[in-house]
């Protein structure tokens, strides 16, 4: 009998952390008590450790270190660079431009700011994911003080062309928001060179720590404080600081972006892999996003005729670990609000999501597409969606 396995292919929700990171956490919370803030001399060491690791993140970006606030993880981030700067520079406008695909952390904080009497356009996609440049353009006006758009799309991988809307925004003198929480370690980027004036990252999608994150703040933006307190973070979020997970976070974006092609080559070889035995194996089958302009680990397939959270269930009985698009909230499945934005909605319910990590070998590959051939199987053989088609659509 085959032996069951643990495959985890769901990175993109967030990472194992890797185990120089780890080291260097362990040795921290050994050594590193002293509060940052402190004058004595364990103070001031935590608060070194503290600034190297700011110096790894800005070196990592393009920024300099002084431009970097550190956050409990994206969604901090994402909700300060928002509110904050829509805040601090309601005097100039009340119209900020963002897309129908941006994680919730970017939505809800828009939606939240709509109930202060901020005016919010959310441009669409086309059918790969691509924010609409030209919706952007149409909706720019001379109230518009902020534009808000991902780097790349958590869901479906699609990759946003942020330079041009970077420039566009620099060019009308709006400010320029990036939420690259999927994409640092996996897209190179340099704040400087892509004119972007804020940017949110996150530490556990880079193989880092849980709960550490930064915003990076252009010198001269404005954007009001998070947190009122003691100071710390220059002032901007107060609150005694966890040296130790953020010396994990400058650790693991420092690796992460030094090694950003070899990584990528690694990760597409196992995806091409994975894609190429699934469409040998399992017919009606289709890739959602951006065939080129795409994460190297991210592959969300839409199964005809399968149902997304029935086939999650099944293959987690396999010690298989995946996402569907959808987001599962007070016991109501919702379908991914990604998918609708690209026109797909019958895939929005019958699409898993496998994102590939630097753990993830050919091996895991063959022993989920072999579990995933039984369990879609079995699900079709259930399902009163009839499969015609034979064509495999990859
Ligand atoms: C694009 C994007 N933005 C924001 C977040 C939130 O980040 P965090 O989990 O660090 O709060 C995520 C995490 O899923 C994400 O994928």
């Amino acid at each position: 009998m085959e032996k069951r396995k643990t495959v985890y292919l769901d990175n993109a929700a967030t990472t194992q952390i890797s185990s120089e990171v780890y080291r260097d956490m362990i040795d921290a919370y050994g050594k590193l008590y002293g509060n940052n803030s402190s004058l004595y001399s364990l103070g001031r060491e935590a608060d070194y450790a503290l600034e190297q690791a700011r110096e790894k993140v800005a070196k990592a970006i393009g920024a300099n270190p002084n431009e970097i606030y550190f956050t409990s993880g994206g969604t901090e981030a994402d909700n300060w660079a928002i509110k904050g700067i829509a805040r601090a520079n309601r005097h100039k406008g009340n119209h900020i431009i963002t897309s129908a695909i941006e994680h919730p952390a970017i939505l809800e904080s828009c939606k939240a700011l709509e109930k202060e009497g901020f005016r919010v356009t959310y441009v669409p996609v086309d059918e790969f994911g691509v924010v609409k440049y030209a919706e952007i353009i149409k909706a720019m006006g001379p109230d518009t003080i902020l534009i808000s758009i991902m780097t790349a799309n958590n869901e479906v991988g699609t990759i946003e062309p942020i330079r041009a809307i970077a420039e566009l925004a620099r060019a009308n003198d709006v400010i320029f928001h990036t939420d690259a929480v999927q994409a640092i370690g996996a897209v190179d980027i340099n704040v400087k060179e892509m004119k972007i004036d804020a940017m949110s990252i996150s530490g556990h999608k880079l193989y880092g720590p849980k709960g550490t994150g930064a915003l990076y703040v252009r010198k001269g933006v404005k954007i009001d404080k998070l947190l009122d307190g003691g100071s710390q973070e220059r002032g901007m979020r107060s609150g005694t600081v966890n040296v130790p997970a953020f010396v994990g976070f400058g650790k693991a974006i420092e690796k992460a972006t030094e090694n950003i092609e070899e990584n990528n080559k690694y990760l597409r070889s196992v995806r091409r892999y994975f894609l190429k035995t699934l469409s040998e194996r399992v017919h009606n089958i289709a890739l959602n996003g951006h065939p080129t302009q795409r994460l190297a680990g991210n592959a969300s397939v839409s199964f005809e005729g399968a149902e997304g959270e029935a086939i999650l269930m099944l293959l987690d009985k396999e010690g298989i670990s995946v996402s569907t698009g959808s987001a599962c909230a007070a016991g109501n499945l919702e379908p991914s609000h990604v998918l609708l934005a690209m026109g797909k909605t019958e895939e929005a319910q019958n699409t898993i999501r496998f994102s590939f990590g630097l753990n993830n070998t050919k091996e895991d590959v063959d022993y989920v597409v072999a579990k995933l051939q039984k369990v879609v199987k079995k699900l079709r053989s259930i399902s009163a969606i009839r499969i015609y088609k034979n064509k495999v659509e990859l």
